[in-house]
């Protein structure tokens, strides 16, 4: 499997497979891969000729140090996961230098607000962030799909924007969340938390399913505190954001209308290890 850490080896190779007509898929990612993003991987095989797989730590979109210093990156473990999964895989494995040169800043963008919502409020400039690495890998890459995970979804929603302002040619494929057998939506965050603890996340998903069967008829505002409760009943959970929010404009809604698209997000703090998830409820 070619492994390049360089932009110009890509260069080298896009240029070509652009000359001879190749789809590209391109499947970014932080690394410390799960089944999550080998089922992008797959989506990205079946739909393109080359599937270029990015991992990169991108430090402008950690908005708190301790989480950057702590999120779990092993290269090697990566390659051995994905080395087998078909010969159309190549990796872009950069350093920061590669990617920041001496700068290590993000753009500010105007995303038309879907960045202030929901993460937005509790991680100041992540969209930024994840706006200017993604923007660098689409002017790599040129690719013809970029796959992202429906567990981002409001990553998923900032990127759509990104490839309007900057006019990308690139089609957005969002996949849907892969979970563990217990409903817990797979993140590469899991890996930092115990046994016991990633057994008790259960009731995130659990939550977001009795939410769907019951927000057509019960008020939102009791039924979110219900989910709330139940969340933070178990020790080290502390539940940060639980909305209801428009489907397109990401912004909160109090309560059901036939007209409205809704989706519930949640974001819990597990022994200080956030996690994420979100539900289409109609
Ligand atoms: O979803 C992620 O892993 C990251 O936000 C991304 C899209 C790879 C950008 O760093």
């Amino acid at each position: 499997m070619i492994i390049c850490s360089l932009k110009s080896e890509v260069g080298n190779h896009i240029n070509n497979d652009l000359l001879l007509g190749k789809t590209i898929g391109l499947v970014p990612t932080m690394g410390s891969l799960h089944n999550g993003h080998l089922s992008l991987i797959e989506s990205a095989v079946k739909m393109c000729d080359k599937v270029w797989v990015s991992i990169f730590v991108n430090p402008t979109q950690f908005n708190n140090k301790s989480d950057l210093k702590k999120y779990p990156y092993d290269l090697k473990k990566d390659i051995e996961l994905i080395k087998n999964i078909s010969e159309k895989i190549y990796v872009f494995a950069p350093k920061t230098k590669e990617m920041y040169e001496d700068e290590i800043k993000h753009k500010n963008y105007d995303f038309q607000g879907v960045d202030s919502e929901l993460e937005g409020k509790y991680r100041k400039n992540h969209f930024n962030g994840v706006g200017t690495i993604v923007s660098k890998l689409f002017f790599l890459f040129k690719p013809t799909k970029a796959f992202f995970g429906e567990k981002d979804f409001q990553q998923t929603q900032v990127i759509q924007k990104l490839i309007e302002i900057e006019n990308h040619k690139t089609q957005l494929v969002i996949c849907p969340t892969v979970r563990e057998k217990n409903g817990l939506a797979m993140s590469s965050r899991n890996s930092l938390l115990s046994d016991e603890l990633k057994e008790k996340a259960s009731i995130i998903y659990e939550t977001l399913l009795h939410l769907k069967s019951n927000f057509k008829t019960q008020e939102f505002n009791a039924l979110i505190n219900e989910c709330v409760n139940k969340i933070d009943s178990n020790n080290c959970f502390k539940t940060e954001y639980f909305e209801i929010v428009n489907s397109i404009s990401l912004k909160k809604l109090n309560s059901f209308s036939e007209k409205n698209s809704h989706r519930a997000f949640v974001s819990v703090l597990v022994d200080n290890v956030r996690l994420i998830d979100n539900i289409l409820l109609n």
